[in-house]
C-alpha cells in the first residue's frame, strides 16, 4: 500500500486484523500467533481455541493484498458505448455518440440494466469506490447511487447540470432538480461514506456562469463535493476562451464560479498552464488523470510527475466511455506508459511516473482527490478495509511467473510480483475484494 505518492510499503510477513466493522485494528509483521495474542482481547482470546472464531485470510503461492481502488471519472451512463468512438475526438464525439446515448435515460430500466452492469464490473475489476456521473435525470442517477449501495461500491454520484449547446433531451441546469437529487441520496446514507452526491456542472461549456455560481453556492450549503472536467482537448479550450471572454484561462472559469474547493474532482487537466496549475493546488482541488480516455479520443498527455512533483493532489479515472475500460489497473498501465512517452518528447526524465506513482493515485492518491483519505485509500491502522487479494497463479490468469526468477528477498518477491500484475495482469487476478471489512467479490 502507499504511504504517500512516492512511498509504496510493501510487507512482506505483515499482518492486518480487522474488526466486524470492517476497522483496521493493527497493522504489523512477524508471526500470526503473536499477532493475535497481543490482540487477544480484542478476539477474546483466553485459549487456543478460540483462535479459531477469527477468520483468516493469508495470502498463499503468488498473492498479496493491495488497497482497493478508487476511480475518481467514470460517467456510468455511457457504459454501453465503450469501444465505441471511430475516429473521433471530444467535441464530436459527444455530439455523435454520448448525448443521444444520455438522452436514453429517461428510460429508468434501462438505466438500473447498465448500471448494475458497470457498477459490478468496477467491482470485479477492484474498484471499491467511484465518483459517479450520471445523466440529467434525476430518478435514474438515484437508481445508480441505490445499486452501487446494494452491490457494496463507494460511490460519489453525480446528477448532471448542462444547459446548452446540446440536444434538448439531455438539457436540465434547474437548481430544483440538484436539490430533490441531493435530498434523495442524502436520504439513503446518513453517515456519507457510502454514497453520496456530487455536484456535478458537466464541463464550462454546458452551464453559464450564473448557473455554475448557484451549483457552488448549493455545494457549499450542503458541504458536499463537485466534479467536473478542465482543459482536456485544445479545441474545447479555445472554446471556452470565446464563451467566457472576461476569464483568464479555464481555471479562471471555475474560480471565478466559486467552484474550486478542497473537494473538488477535475477530469483530464491535460493542457494546464503553470498559473492554473498553481490556482487548482492552491484551492487544494484534486486531478482525475484517464490516460485511456485521453489516448483514444486523442486529448493528450498530461504531465502527471509534474503535478506530482508541485504536491497537487491526484487521482485515476477511467472516464468511460471516453476510456473503453472500467479497469483502473489499465488505467495505472497506460499512465505509465503515457508518461515515458512524455519523457521522450520533452527530454525529461523527471516526467517518468514509477509503478509507486501509479499505485499511489490508484488508491490513496483517489481517496484524497475523494475526500476521503480518513477511512479509505491505504491499510493505515483507523482506515477501513477496503481492499483487493491479487492472485498471479489463478486459472487462467495472463499472468506467468517463473518461480526460479523470482529474487530471494521477500520484499523483492513482492516487487516483481507487483510489476508483473501492474504490466500483465488483469481482472481474472482479482481474487477478491472487500469493503468496509466485507467480501462484496469472490471468484
Ligand atoms: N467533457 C464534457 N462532457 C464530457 C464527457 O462526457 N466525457 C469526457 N471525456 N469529456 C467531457
Ligand atoms: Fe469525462
Amino acid at each position: 500500500h502507499s504511504l504517500n505518492a512516492n512511498e509504496l510499503e510493501i510487507l512482506s510477513d505483515g499482518i492486518v486484523g480487522v474488526d466486524e466493522k470492517g476497522k483496521i485494528l493493527f497493522k504489523q509483521t512477524g508471526s500470526l500467533e503473536d499477532a493475535l495474542l497481543a490482540h487477544g482481547s480484542y478476539y477474546n482470546i483466553d485459549d487456543e481455541n478460540t483462535i479459531a472464531e477469527v477468520e483468516i485470510v493469508e495470502t498463499v503461492g503468488n498473492q498479496f493484498f493491495v488497497p482497493g481502488f478508487i476511480d475518481t471519472h467514470i460517467h456510468a451512463s455511457q457504459y454501453p458505448n465503450v469501444g465505441i468512438f471511430g475516429h473521433s475526438t471530444l467535441l464530436d464525439w459527444l455530439e455523435t455518440y454520448t448525448f443521444p446515448l444520455e438522452g436514453s435515460y429517461t428510460d429508468t430500466n434501462r438505466a438500473a440494466e447498465v448500471y448494475n452492469k458497470v457498477v459490478s464490473r468496477g467491482l470485479a475489476n477492484g474498484t471499491t469506490m467511484a465518483s459517479y456521473y450520471g445523466t440529467i435525470h434525476v430518478p435514474a442517477t438515484v437508481c445508480l447511487a441505490q445499486i452501487a449501495q446494494q452491490l457494496g461500491q463507494r460511490a460519489l454520484v453525480g446528477r448532471v447540470c448542462m444547459e446548452r449547446f446540446c440536444p434538448e433531451a439531455v438539457q436540465d441546469a434547474s437548481i430544483e432538480s440538484d436539490r430533490d437529487f441531493v435530498d434523495k441520496v442524502l436520504a439513503l446514507d446518513e453517515t456519507g461514506q457510502h454514497v453520496k452526491p456530487i455536484i456535478t456542472p458537466r464541463f464550462a461549456p454546458s452551464c453559464t456562469m450564473e448557473t455554475m455560481k448557484g451549483l457552488a453556492k448549493l455545494a457549499r450549503e450542503r458541504d458536499l463535493p463537485i466534479q467536473t472536467h478542465i482543459s482536456e482537448n485544445s479545441r474545447e479550450i479555445a472554446w471556452v476562451k470565446d464563451l467566457f471572454p472576461e476569464c483568464e484561462n479555464y481555471t479562471d472559469v471555475y474560480d471565478k464560479a466559486n467552484l474550486l474547493k478542497h473537494d473538488t474532482v477535475l477530469a483530464h487537466a491535460v493542457h494546464l498552464a503553470d498559473s492554473e496549475v498553481e490556482v487548482i493546488k492552491k484551492r487544494d482541488s484534486g486531478i482525475s488523470h484517464c490516460p485511456v480516455s485521453n489516448a483514444s479520443i486523442a486529448s493528450g498527455i498530461a504531465p502527471i510527475k509534474s503535478y506530482l512533483d508541485k504536491n497537487v493532489k491526484v487521482s485515476l479515472g477511467s472516464d468511460v466511455s471516453g476510456g473503453f475500460t472500467t479497469s483502473i489497473l489499465a488505467n495505472a498501465r497506460e499512465a505509465l506508459l503515457m508518461s515515458r512517452l512524455l519523457s521522450e518528447r520533452t527530454g525529461n526524465s523527471n516526467d517518468v511516473l514509477s509503478v509507486g506513482n501509479v499505485l499511489f493515485i490508484a488508491t490513496l492518491g483517489g481517496a484524497e482527490v475523494c475526500n476521503a483519505s480518513n477511512f479509505v485509500g491505504n491499510f493505515a491502522v483507523g482506515k477501513q478495509w477496503d481492499a483487493q487479494l491479487i492472485n498471479l497463479d489463478v486459472e487462467g490468469s495472463p499472468v506467468d511467473v517463473f518461480s526460479w526468477q523470482l529474487p530471494k528477498d521477500p520484499v523483492e518477491r513482492i516487487e516483481h510480483l507487483v510489476h508483473k500484475w501492474m504490466y500483465v495482469g488483469d481482472d481474472r487476478n482479482t481474487a477478491k475484494v472487500w469493503v468496509d471489512g466485507k467480501l462484496v467479490v469472490d471468484k
